[in-house]
C-alpha cells in the first residue's frame, strides 16, 4: 500500500517537474565565462529569481539537524547532503543560505506560516503534507527501515505487529506506524537519537526510521541491526509555502540543473559511501 502511494507520488512529482520546467517567470542564463569551462567542470548556471524571500538576500532553510547524513552538526555547524544541496540552490538564485534548526514537526509550519522559505530535511513527499505545502521535484530516494537489537525476535517487517515501535515525531515513519499498528503501540520521540536510545534501553522493541540515518545509528551503537525487509519507499523533496510559484519554479529548476550536471550525485557520494 505504502509502495503504491509512494509510486503515485513519484509519478505526480515527475508531472510537476515537466510542468514546472521552462516557466516564463524563471529564465536560466549561463554566465559569460561558461564557454571557457572545460567539459570536466560543471557549468555554473544561474537562475533569475524575481520573487522575494523571508529575509532579503537570504534563503532561509528550515530543518531538523539530527538526521545524519542529510543534516547534522559538526561542531556548531550544520552539514550534510541537504545543507550542501541548499547551498547550491541558494548560490544559483543569488541568495545567501541561512539554516534554522527546529523540531521536525515544526518545519512545515515554519514554511507555511512564512518564517522560512523552504524546508529541506530528508522530507518525504506525502499526500497529507501536500495539503499544507508544495513540494519541489524530488532530489533523492528514501526508504523506511526497521532497526532492532541484534538478538531481537523481530526478523521481518511482518513481526512488528503487536510490538512497541519507536519513531521520530511527525515523520512518515510515525504516520505509517500509527496507521499500521495503532497509536498505543507507537512511541514518538523528538529526535531519532532518542528513539534509538529507547531501543537500547528496552523501552521500545524497534525503531522505524529512514535508511541512511538508520545506518548511522547502527554504526554508532553496538548491538543493533537493520532488518533486510524494508517498510516503505519514498521520495525526498524540498517543501515550499503553498502557492509560492516563483520560489517553487526556481528551486525545481535549480534541482533539475544540479541533477543534470552531477552536483547532487557528487554531494551524495561524499556523504554516503
Ligand atoms: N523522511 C521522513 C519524513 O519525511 C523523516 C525525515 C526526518 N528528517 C529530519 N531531518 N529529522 O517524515
Amino acid at each position: 500500500m505504502k509502495k503504491i502511494i509512494a509510486l503515485i507520488m513519484a509519478v505526480l512529482m515527475m508531472t510537476v517537474c515537466f510542468a514546472g520546467c521552462g516557466q516564463e517567470t524563471v529564465s536560466s542564463t549561463t554566465s559569460s565565462t561558461d564557454n571557457k569551462t572545460t567539459s570536466s567542470e560543471a557549468t555554473e548556471e544561474k537562475i533569475e529569481f524575481k520573487g522575494t524571500t523571508v529575509k532579503e538576500g537570504k534563503l532561509v532553510m528550515a530543518t531538523n539537524a539530527y538526521f545524519q547524513p542529510y543534516e547534522y552538526y559538526e561542531g556548531d555547524k550544520i552539514v550534510g547532503i541537504d545543507a550542501e544541496i541548499a547551498a547550491e540552490i541558494a548560490k544559483k538564485l543569488g541568495l545567501e543560505l541561512e539554516i534554522q534548526d527546529m523540531a521536525f514537526d515544526s518545519i512545515i509550519t515554519a514554511v507555511s506560516e512564512g518564517s522560512a522559505d523552504l524546508g529541506l530535511a530528508g522530507m518525504t513527499v506525502d499526500e497529507k503534507r501536500l495539503t499544507s505545502v508544495d513540494f519541489s521535484i524530488s532530489y533523492a530516494k528514501g526508504i523506511q527501515v526497521v532497526i532492532v537489537k541484534e538478538d531481537s525476535k523481530i526478523k521481518t517487517v511482518d513481526d512488528v505487529t503487536g510490538k512497541k515501535v519507536g519513531v521520530q515525531l511527525g515523520t512518515t515513519g510515525d504516520m505509517y506506524a500509527t496507521d499500521d499498528y495503532g497509536k498505543d503501540k507507537v512511541t514518538q520521540f523528538t529526535t531519532g537519537n532518542e528513539a534509538v536510545a529507547a531501543l537500547l534501553g528496552g523501552d521500545v522493541d524497534c525503531v522505524i526510521i529512514d535508511n541512511e540515518p538508520a545506518k548511522a545509528f547502527v554504526a554508532n551503537n553496538k548491538g543493533l541491526k537493520i532488518l533486510d525487509t524494508t517498510y516503505a519507499d519514498e521520495d525526498y523533496a524540498a517543501c515550499i509555502r503553498k502557492g509560492n510559484k516563483e520560489l517553487l519554479d526556481a528551486v525545481d529548476q535549480a534541482i533539475d540543473q544540479l541533477i543534470a550536471d552531477g552536483t547532487i550525485d557528487k554531494i551524495v557520494d561524499k556523504y554516503i559511501k
